[in-house]
């Protein structure tokens, strides 16, 4: 990976964070308050995706990472993630070729192991064939868990200690992010979550020590446009000091 490179390649306009990421809360809520199936509120979930990835290329967003079923979703009724799957299917199966006329690059973070075979063709393809574009990255977080990415680093890390590759004085900060599921994309700058929750819930958590977070009581299948401007236009107003003094434009 090379770091540099990536991030200077894909600014943002001015006041538009470089990456945002979601956590897409509030489906189940959303389906079970109009005596919907929870599964009717995923599908719809699906569509406020769509529409998201529209408005963050056309606002010019750099990278978009979305939690879309986490390493403890699979403790939900077999039916939901049933549900779940069959959405994930749907949509790399429906947008890929789309994505990829847009401009749009896909990338998948998560744990893989022991994922269906037919869902690992598909990241690998739609990877593949989106690698070299230069619009919006779309990170999909998908068996997704910060702790789980983080400790699978860690392993990576000892291992290429105990092997010789990397010298232990060499184990820093740097080192290990480009050991996480995300090597070579600039941390999030700003994090929102929907459906009025306040909790991170295992997502991002080494890569948004400095990000903004923003909390809307929009439930998921109901987030717009405008939403996710208004969560840019409160982001703008916040004072990002990275812990030291500085105002503007800095960067840790
Ligand atoms: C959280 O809402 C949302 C999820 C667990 C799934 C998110 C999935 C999508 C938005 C659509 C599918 C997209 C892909 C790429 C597969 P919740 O069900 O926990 O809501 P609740 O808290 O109201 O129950």
């Amino acid at each position: 990976m090379n770091g540099s490179t990536e991030t200077a390649s894909r600014s943002a306009p001015e006041g538009v964070p470089r990456h945002v990421a979601i956590i897409m809360d509030g489906n189940g809520r959303w389906a079970e308050s109009r005596g919907l199936p929870r599964a009717e509120g995923h599908r719809r979930g699906l569509d406020a995706l769509r529409r998201t990835i529209q408005a963050a290329r056309e606002l010019g967003i750099g990278y978009l990472t979305v939690y879309s079923f986490s390493s403890e979703n699979w403790r939900r009724p077999p039916a939901e993630v049933s549900a779940l799957l069959m959405l994930l299917r749907r949509f790399i199966r429906a947008d890929t070729a789309d994505m990829h006329a847009k401009n749009v690059r896909i990338r998948f973070i998560g744990d893989r192991t022991g994922l269906a075979e037919d869902i690992l063709s598909l990241f690998a393809e739609s990877e593949l064939l989106t690698e070299a574009n230069t619009g919006l990255t779309l990170l999909i977080a998908f068996n997704y868990g910060s702790r789980d990415e983080i400790v699978r680093a860690a392993v990576q890390a000892a291992r290429d200690v105990a092997e010789g590759r990397l010298p232990i004085e060499a184990l820093d900060d740097a080192a290990l992010s480009a050991r996480l599921d995300t090597a070579g994309i600039p941390d999030p700058d700003l994090v929102i979550r929907t459906s009025g929750e306040m909790r991170l819930s295992n997502f991002l958590l080494w890569q948004a020590a400095y990000a903004e977070f923003v909390f809307s009581p929009v439930r998921w299948p109901e987030f717009e446009r405008r939403d996710l401007e208004d969560a840019i236009d409160e982001y703008r107003r916040r004072d990002r000091r990275y812990g030291g003094l500085t105002v503007v434009g800095a960067q840790p």
